[in-house]
Order: structure tokens, then C-alpha cells, then sequence
């Protein structure tokens, strides 16, 4: 049995969850899913960014005080992570007092790599991001995620010495002891990683006042991503506890926009630290509503509650995990959820489920058992963390299964009177039923559950209700 600690990216709370959210949750839930049902023990983190100026200046806007404006937001990303049933074991705020005064002795920690001196550069405020000179000018100065021009800004801040600690990431990286996933994306950050200067850690208060003020010096706060990457050790109650029986982090799960932030700037503060570098960055890519990335200038945000209401949450999770490629960008339409949802879950495996019971029941066929090891070609997908392709995998076993009964015709065994080959047809077929469900159960908790509790529990009866009532 292994220990196994997984991260997942904690979003701003300067607005309200929207599908794209989901990503890090399901991804990181879907492996922890799998991990323990493989004896392993599993820690999964989660939390909400509530510090930097996006979400001062939108609780301005709101005309809310911004610690009233952070945890009506927090509470909102907390029920969505309940509704997603993400089987997280530790939860944090970055407004949390402990994670504050955690915050401000890992920066007395990093202080000899620290460093005071005078900024006059880019900064874009969506992506609370410094930005080379170099970006600037390939982006004409306009930030190509925010569509907002980059501030000017001079002003004193502390950096962290990239100097100190390049050399060591990059073999690290190149050595896969810190695994990127995708490839590409790990070629990308290498070459990112030569072209990064000192990383600017603070900023002056009068510019910056909601966040963690800097250690012995009132005029400074720390820049966010300091305080929001440093959450991922302090729930684990660093550095007042020895944390290596779960540090490093088996996996952290982040979108690609902010890869960077994981794979070069807090490997810089986990060095300076002594830690060691999480075992993988898993990056995945972006949902886009109707091709198109989501803003709330164009108007195709897609609330994730109304998904969640259309057709439940395995319909959910269904579409997000094997219609959304784990690494690529993938596209959410409404048209393409209802499909899925009809041809593939009412259809696939709503049908099979009624079908298989509907004949188990009429032919007295009880007494089935969930066993047998986990099949070999799924779980070395999952060990790649190639989740969508590892559930395409399970949906053929599916529709191989409707193949099977089709082929089989049990209802003609049973009127020709042919009660031992009828017996012996849906045993092999509720048995392979039962093999699949225990796969889906990372993916379809609930359905998997629901499975298990018609075919594995004595006598068979057909649901009352079809897994997936057509809509
Ligand atoms: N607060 C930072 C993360 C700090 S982690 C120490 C942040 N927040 S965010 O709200 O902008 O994004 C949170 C997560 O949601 C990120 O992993 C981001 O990539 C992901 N997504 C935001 N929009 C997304 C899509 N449209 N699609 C998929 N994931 C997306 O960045």
C-alpha cells in the first residue's frame, strides 16, 4: 500500500464556478478513485485562491467588502466540489489564519534566496502574472487570455533568484523525476524555464493590500502565487509538521494556462525550501463552449449547476471525463451533452442494465459476486493518466456487451426450453457486467454503485426506473 497525495489548482474566488472548474476536480478525484481501489491510500486537496487584486478589485465592484465578497464565492466553489462528489480529504482557503502565518515563515525560510529590487515591467491583472518584455511585445502588448493591455508597473518588489535553483529544475524536468504530462507541454516549459528571470515575490502594499503581508517589512504583501502554490504544503500543516510521509505530491492537477506557475515557479520555492518536487504535473487542456473559449463578454459561460440539473451528476461526469480529452482542448456543447447523454448512458449502458435484469429476473438467475483483478489495459491507461482514453476503453466493453446479448438471444434459449444454456449465457454476461462496473466506479461512482447493488446482491430485480430515463 502506498501513500498517495494528490493536488488540485485552487481557483480565484472573483466570480462564480463554471464548467472549465470541473477539470482539475474530476481529473484528480477520477485517479484518486482508481488509486484506492487499488489499496492505496489517498490524501486529495483542494481550496480557493481568495488573496491578489482580481478579486479585490471584483468585490469593489460588487460593492461587498472583500472578505464578505471571498467567502460567499469560496462557499459557492465548496458545493460544487460536494455536488461534483470529489472525494477530497482536505480543504483550504488562503484567507485561512494558519495558512497566513504559514505562508510568512516559508518566506523567512526562502529569505537567502531572497533578494530587494526595483520592477519596471508588464503586469496583467486576469492572470495576476508578471510579463517579460519578450511576451509583451509577441502579444502587442494586449494579454492574449484577458484581451486586457498589460499595466506598467515600477515599484520595489522582492524576487526569489531564479539562479539558484534553474539548473536543478530543468534536469529535474528533463530526467522525468518531476514528470510534465503532455509530452509537448513539457517541451514548452523547458524552454520557458531559460528564458525566466528572477521571479518577482512581492508587491508594495499601497499597490497590493489584500494578501499575506511580507515578514518584517509592513510595506510589501506577498505576490498571490506565492501564497496560493505554498497551499499545497501548508494544509498539510507546514512546516509546523514533518510532511514527507505525503510530500511529494503524487500528482498535481493544473490547466494549462497556468503550468508555468507549477513547473517553474514553485519547484524555485520548494528548492529553496529543501523539498522535493511534486512526481508529476498532469496539465490539462481547456473546455470551450461551442468552439470558443468562455467569457463573459461573449456571453457562453456554461453554468455548471444547469449541467448538473439537465441530466444528473454521472451524466456530469460522464461528458467531462470522456468527451473532454485529458490533455487537449475539447469543446462543451448542449447538443453534444443531450447526445451523449441519449445515445451513449440511456442507450449504451441504460439499456444493458434493464435488459440484463429484465432476463436475470424472468429466469431466476441470483447470486453474483464483484471479483477478479482489475484489467490490465485499463489500469495501464490510468497509470498514464490517460483518463478519457481509459474510459473509451470501458464504454467498448459496454457496447460489446449489448453485442453479446444480441448474439446470444437468451430469450430464445428460454423458449425452446434450454434452461441450462440460458443459465450459463447470463451468468457469463452479468459476470462481465459486474467486471465493467467495477471499472466505471472511478469514473460513475453512483452508477457503479447502482450496478453492484441490482446484480451483486442475491436476487436480481429490473429498476423500477431505467439507469438513464431517456430525455
Ligand atoms: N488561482 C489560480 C490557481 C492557483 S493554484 C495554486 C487560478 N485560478 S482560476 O480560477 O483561474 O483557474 C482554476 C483552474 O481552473 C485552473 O487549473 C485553470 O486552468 C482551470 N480552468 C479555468 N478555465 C478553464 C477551462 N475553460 N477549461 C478547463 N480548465 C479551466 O488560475
Amino acid at each position: 500500500m502506498s501513500k498517495v497525495y494528490l493536488c488540485t489548482a485552487i481557483p480565484y474566488v472573483n466570480g462564480d464556478p463554471h464548467i472549465g472548474h470541473a477539470m482539475d476536480y474530476l481529473l484528480a478525484d477520477t485517479y484518486a478513485r482508481y488509486r484506492r481501489t487499488r489499496g492505496d491510500e489517498v490524501r486529495l486537496q483542494v481550496g480557493t485562491d481568495e488573496h491578489g487584486n482580481k478579486v479585490y478589485s471584483s468585490a469593489q465592484k460588487n460593492g461587498l467588502s472583500v472578505e464578505a465578497y471571498s467567502t460567499e464565492n469560496s462557499q459557492k466553489f465548496q458545493d460544487f466540489i460536494k455536488k461534483l462528489d470529489i472525494s477530497y480529504t482536505d480543504i483550504i482557503r488562503t484567507t485561512d489564519a494558519e495558512h497566513v502565518r504559514r505562508c510568512q515563515e516559508i518566506w523567512k525560510q526562502l529569505k537567502p534566496h531572497i533578494y530587494a529590487a526595483d520592477y519596471d515591467g508588464w503586469y496583467c491583472e486576469g492572470c495576476e502574472s508578471f510579463v517579460t518584455q519578450k511576451e509583451y511585445d509577441e502579444n502587442g502588448g494586449i494579454c492574449p487570455d484577458h484581451q486586457k493591455p498589460y499595466q506598467r508597473l515600477t515599484e520595489k518588489n522582492y524576487y526569489l533568484r531564479m539562479d539558484d535553483f534553474r539548473d536543478t529544475i530543468r534536469s529535474k524536468i528533463e530526467a522525468d523525476e518531476m514528470l510534465i504530462l503532455p509530452e509537448f507541454r513539457k517541451q514548452e516549459i523547458l524552454r520557458l524555464l531559460e528564458d525566466t528571470p528572477d521571479i518577482s515575490i512581492s508587491r508594495p502594499r499601497k499597490q497590493l493590500s489584500w494578501g499575506v503581508p511580507v515578514p518584517d517589512d509592513d510595506s510589501q504583501v506577498m505576490y498571490v502565487w506565492v501564497d496560493a502554490l505554498s497551499n499545497y504544503i501548508t494544509v498539510l500543516e507546514y512546516p509546523d509538521k514533518d510532511i514527507s510521509d505525503w510530500w511529494p505530491a503524487t500528482a498535481q492537477f493544473v490547466g494549462k494556462d497556468i503550468l508555468r506557475f507549477h513547473a517553474i515557479t514553485w519547484p524555485a520555492i520548494l528548492l529553496g525550501l529543501g523539498l522535493d518536487l511534486p512526481r508529476k504535473i498532469v496539465s490539462h487542456g481547456h473546455v470551450l463552449s461551442d468552439g470558443q473559449k468562455m467569457s463573459k463578454s461573449i456571453g457562453n459561460v456554461i453554468n455548471p449547476m444547469e449541467v448538473l440539473e439537465r441530466h444528473g451528476l454521472d451524466a456530469f461526469r460522464y461528458y467531462f471525463l470522456r468527451h473532454v480529452d485529458t490533455f487537449t482542448d475539447s469543446d462543451f456543447t448542449w447538443e453534444k451533452f443531450d447526445e451523449a447523454y441519449n445515445n451513449e448512458l440511456a442507450n449504451d449502458l441504460g439499456n444493458l442494465v434493464q435488459r440484463l435484469a429484465t432476463l436475470c429476473h424472468k429466469n431466476s438467475i441470483a447470486g453474483f459476486s464483484v471479483a477478479g483483478d482489475p484489467d490490465s489495459t485499463y489500469c495501464t491507461l490510468m497509470d498514464k493518466y490517460e483518463f478519457s482514453k481509459a474510459f473509451d476503453y470501458v464504454w467498448k466493453q459496454v457496447q460489446q456487451l449489448n453485442k453479446d446479448i444480441d448474439l446470444a438471444k437468451p430469450w430464445e434459449l428460454a423458449k425452446n426450453g434450454e434452461i441450462d444454456k440460458v443459465k450459463a449465457v447470463l451468468s457469463t454476461l452479468v459476470s462481465d457486467l459486474l467486471k465493467v462496473a467495477q471499472l466505471l466506479e472511478t469514473f460513475l461512482p453512483e452508477t457503479a454503485g447502482k450496478i453492484k447493488a441490482i446484480f451483486a446482491t442475491g436476487t436480481i430485480i429490473p429498476p423500477s426506473q431505467p439507469l438513464f430515463p431517456k430525455a
